[in-house]
């Protein structure tokens, strides 16, 4: 029986990775453990920035953004020597399970901490989506909904201006937050790397619905393709309509979660603790077709996450 765990959170933080550390917080200690929080990712776990928690450490914060335990990018943990020393930490304070949420290079070094014996799961935290073993991300719904409200803004002003609003949204390499975006503000058109373009069959189409009356146009670049500010000068020059452009950035990584994140992240924080409960490391837990899984670490890493090619072309069919 597992007697100690701890918790990190580390890469980009998202909404909801409160309510997650919360939910392994209460979870482990209603299962009779002691929980260790680490700060700011693997390099709070090799300096011993470790703290004990316990019920009130996680009071009030299932409803706030960013994430209470601080996170963190550490190179120095990619390489065996930053393991060793984490390794050395654990056993320091007597972890034996470690719950880390985070992205894909998180749980390459939960998979690295885990060789080294220590029970490691992850829980996916990433407003991109991108994580392949799972259909969801916490943070995921937030930032979508953020971006929806500040899209929804930009067309009331380029709809007075009969301007075109090309509007940059986070994901890093993904187009997942884009599609979705755009589906939920009625974007005239949706560009991400996932579905060929091209800039002037775009600004054609434009130019045949503005014949048909049509006075906005937003226009949805997810963050992997970029240039906002270039393609919005390019349609301005093909079509003829003034163009704005406008990246959303990091506003899209705060905020209160939605209920949907709040949810998510309590389900797969109490599952992470189960499978520690059961002695069980080295998985990466997810949702799939609304059901708790979990896979080994290297089987996740190695998934490949499709694209909703069908959303994508259903938003710029009724685009007009
Ligand atoms: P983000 O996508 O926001 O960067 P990740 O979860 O992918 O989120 O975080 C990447 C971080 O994971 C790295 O900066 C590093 O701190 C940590 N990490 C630990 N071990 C590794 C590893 N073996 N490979 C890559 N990243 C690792
Ligand atoms: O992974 C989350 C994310 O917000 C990506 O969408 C974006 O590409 C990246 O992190 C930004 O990272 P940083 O906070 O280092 O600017």
């Amino acid at each position: 029986m597992i007697k100690k765990i701890g918790v990190l959170t580390s890469g980009g933080d998202a909404p909801g990775m409160n309510a997650a550390v919360r939910a392994v917080v209460r979870s482990a200690l209603s299962k009779g453990m002691e929980v260790y929080g680490i700060h700011r990712g693997y390099n709070g776990l090799i300096s011993g920035d470790i703290f004990k928690m316990d019920e009130r450490s996680v009071s009030d914060i299932i409803h706030r953004g960013g994430t209470i335990l601080y996170t963190a990018r550490c190179p120095e943990f990619k390489y065996a020597e930053g393991v060793a020393k984490g390794k050395a930490m654990c056993d320091k304070f007597g972890i034996e399970g470690l719950v880390v949420i985070g992205g894909d290079g998180s749980f390459r070094g939960a998979a690295d901490l885990s060789a080294q014996g220590v029970l490691c799961i992850g829980i996916p935290g990433t407003i991109d989506n991108d994580i392949a073993c799972t259909d969801y991300t916490i943070g995921f719904d937030t930032a979508m909904n953020t971006a929806m409200e500040l899209a929804d803004k930009l067309r009331d002003t380029s709809q007075s201006h009969d301007r075109i609003s090309v509007v940059e949204v986070m994901g890093r390499g993904a187009g997942h937050i884009a599609v979705n975006t755009g589906i939920a503000c009625g974007a005239t058109e949706i560009i991400t790397k996932e579905v060929p373009y091209d800039l002037e069959d775009i600004a054609k189409r434009m130019l045949a619905k503005k014949a048909k009356g049509k006075q906005n146009f937003v226009v949805i670049v997810a963050e992997g393709i970029g240039h906002s500010q270039e393609i919005a000068e390019k349609l301005q020059e093909l079509t003829g309509i003034e163009s704005r452009a406008t990246v959303l950035g990091h506003v899209q990584r705060g905020g209160n979660p939605t209920l949907r994140d709040r949810v998510e992240a309590t389900r797969m924080a109490y599952y992470a603790v189960e499978l520690l409960e059961n002695g069980i490391g080295d998985r990466v837990v997810g949702i799939k077709d609304s059901h708790l899984v979990d896979f080994d670490i290297q089987d996740a890493l190695h998934m490949t996450k499709p694209y909703d090619e069908k959303l994508h072309h259903i938003a710029e069919e009724i685009a007009f």
